[in-house]
């Protein structure tokens, strides 16, 4: 089928459907939700058999609508309406969730339902829930209602509250009074529920130092103590604030009123005021486990960015594991993100974007290099979570690449201005993938799932869609990889080839090039990459939808024209 995919951006939740949809070979383009007036053309020029609406923030035109069935992904159980419904979810802490696929009317989530799918909660922020559990529910919805759709023998169910299946009701938009914390009165758990449920969007308005500041990225303290509402200690980009039962850690901040209003580590946004708090542990970034013979190298950075502090601190934290007496070592990431390449926001923040934008690719580099370059060990890359643009470079240095189903990759530069990239591509790509596939994929600019990632190279294995199977597998397969009896000749085979590859041509000349592209980028005439990134920090919302997803924009794809009813 035409399948018209009609959303406010091309998000990780759009991203997945499109890759699932296109896998099951229905024809998929994208209008990104401007105004009605393109919204209109784009249904006029790809006259689609069905729209699908992922994320949405306004209503669907009712020219759209009254003459094609629009199926509209709601995050919530069926009966639920409104802009917030995760946010009340998780603020009122039930044991579980769902997602509807409903047909859009005149009333805003109100028409008939096609599909739902149910999730037990997990305490996690709201954006965690989304990438993860929501994601899974909406791709099970989506292909269920599109499946009876195609079928055309199953009509959708009316929304009838005196049902006893319609447990959701209509909610307001959640407003900051709301989400407020009362430092003196709340206890941990209430803060955390507040702060995830803001987390990405919009955060919690709150005062520290004097200045109004939206909170992120929090997590529980187990030990520290001190009067309600105070900083009490910092670690790494977080400062730790007491409750009335304890204390937790907040990771980021926005303060909207500075001269960077966009989220940053903590410890940046309060440098001053944090200067001389006491350092201590409670918000570790790395961690490392080891066990039957494996390392395990967890880097869970908030939203998959990696600065230059954090590259130089795994790369002193993978140098330790290789020191280490095991015979692989798994790089895990982070739960929700393996890695998102360089840190744009702290780029931007930059007194010089350019030299700091040098430094980040070059800590990447770094990293990447003593990974190509492990000669005592094999080493894994283990995709818990979505990587892009020089996160998917980085994972591919490892001698293997595993991946969760249902995990996006975006393995491409040029969206960020033209970026080049570094991280080795330009000898990893061709080296896993071959030569023509290395071409396609850096020209395609498109997600990709697991299954078209490991039929290209990108990733040599993909197994279990559920997060905790996954970690289990993970440790099973590693654990039989250290223990293979073929283990030393495969050590022996991936050494003699990289032998081989650095007598063809050495590594250093692979990143010389790219680094002079990338120079150019930085410090060239053309300034695409810092408008690119500053549109990114910025969340700048796109004037018109990229040409690479716009299928029905380009000449060669159009059907004959007719106009929408
Ligand atoms: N630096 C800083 N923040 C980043 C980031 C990066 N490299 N990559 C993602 N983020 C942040 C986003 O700003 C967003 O922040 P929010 O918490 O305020 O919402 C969050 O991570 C999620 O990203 P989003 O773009 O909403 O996720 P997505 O799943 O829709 O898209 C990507 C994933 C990877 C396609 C997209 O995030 C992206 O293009 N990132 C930039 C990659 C890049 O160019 N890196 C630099 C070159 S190596």
């Amino acid at each position: 089928m035409r399948i018209l995919f009609l959303t406010h951006s091309f998000n990780s939740l759009s991203q997945r459907l499109h890759v699932e949809l296109r896998n099951r070979g229905h024809n998929v383009s994208v209008e990104f939700d401007i105004n009605d007036d393109t919204a209109i053309e784009a249904v006029d020029l790809f006259q689609p058999d069905l729209i699908v609406a992922p994320f949405l923030k306004r209503a669907i035109p009712e020219l759209i609508w009254r003459n094609h069935v629009c199926l509209v992904v709601h995050p919530g159980i069926p009966g639920d309406r409104g802009p917030s419904s995760l946010d009340w979810a998780i603020l009122a802490s039930g044991s579980g969730w769902g997602v509807t696929v409903l047909q859009a009317n005149e009333v805003m989530d109100g028409g008939a339902i096609w599909a739902f799918c149910e999730f037990p909660m997990r305490q996690a922020s709201k954006a965690s829930l989304y990438r993860n559990e929501v994601t899974e529910a909406a791709v099970a919805a989506v292909l269920e209602a599109v499946g009876k759709f195609e079928a055309g023998d199953v009509a959708p169910e009316p929304l009838d509250y005196a049902r006893e299946n319609i447990r959701g009701t209509l909610r307001p938009l959640m407003k900051q009074s709301d989400r407020a914390i009362d430092w003196a009165s709340d206890r941990s758990d209430i803060v955390l529920r507040k702060i995830r449920a803001a987390d990405g969007f919009p955060g919690v308005v709150d005062t520290l130092f004097g200045r109004e500041v939206y909170l992120y990225d929090a997590r529980p303290e187990f030990r520290l103590r001190g009067r309600p509402g105070d900083v009490i200690a910092r670690c790494g980009p977080a400062i730790c604030r007491a409750t009335t039962d304890g204390a937790i850690w907040i990771g980021h901040l926005r303060d909207k009123d500075s001269e960077h209003p966009f989220k940053l580590p903590a410890t940046r946004v309060l440098q001053n005021e944090v200067a001389t708090l006491p350092e201590s542990r409670g918000y570790e970034e790395i961690r490392y486990t080891e066990q039957s013979g494996a390392g395990y190298l967890y880097f869970d950075f908030y939203n998959g960015a990696m600065s230059t502090r954090q590259c130089r601190m795994l790369l002193d934290a993978y140098r330790d594991a290789r020191t280490r007496d095991t015979k692989v070592i798994v790089l895990m990431g982070g739960t929700d993100f393996w890695s998102n390449g360089m840190h744009l926001n702290l780029i931007e923040a930059a007194s010089s974007p350019a030299d700091e934008s040098w430094r980040n690719i070059n800590a990447i580099n770094d990293l990447a290099y003593e990974i190509i370059t492990t000669d005592n060990q094999l080493v894994v890359s283990a995709l818990q979570g979505n990587a892009g643009a020089g996160g998917v470079f980085l994972a591919r240095a490892a001698d293997y690449v595993w991946s969760r189903e249902g995990v996006i990759l975006n393995p491409h530069y040029k969206d960020m201005g033209n970026l080049y990239g570094s991280e080795y591509w330009t000898y990893l790509l061709p080296r896993y993938t071959g030569t023509q596939h290395a071409r396609q994929i850096s020209q395609a600019r498109l997600p990709m799932g697991s299954a078209e990632a490991m039929k290209l190279g990108l990733v040599d294995a993909a197994f279990e869609a559920c997060h905790g199977k996954f970690l289990e597998s993970t440790l099973i397969r590693a654990r039989a990889l250290a223990g293979a009896d073929r283990y030393d000749e495969l050590l022996a085979r991936k050494w003699a080839r990289r032998m081989m590859d650095e007598e063809q041509k050495p590594l250093t000349l692979y990143r010389d090039q790219e680094l002079e592209s990338m120079r150019m980028n930085f410090y060239g005439f053309d300034p695409s990459y810092h408008v690119a990134r500053y549109n990114f920090v910025y969340k700048v919302a796109k004037s018109r939808t990229p040409l690479t997803i716009a299928a029905h924009r380009s000449l060669s794809s159009r059907p004959p024209r007719r106009m929408v009813q």
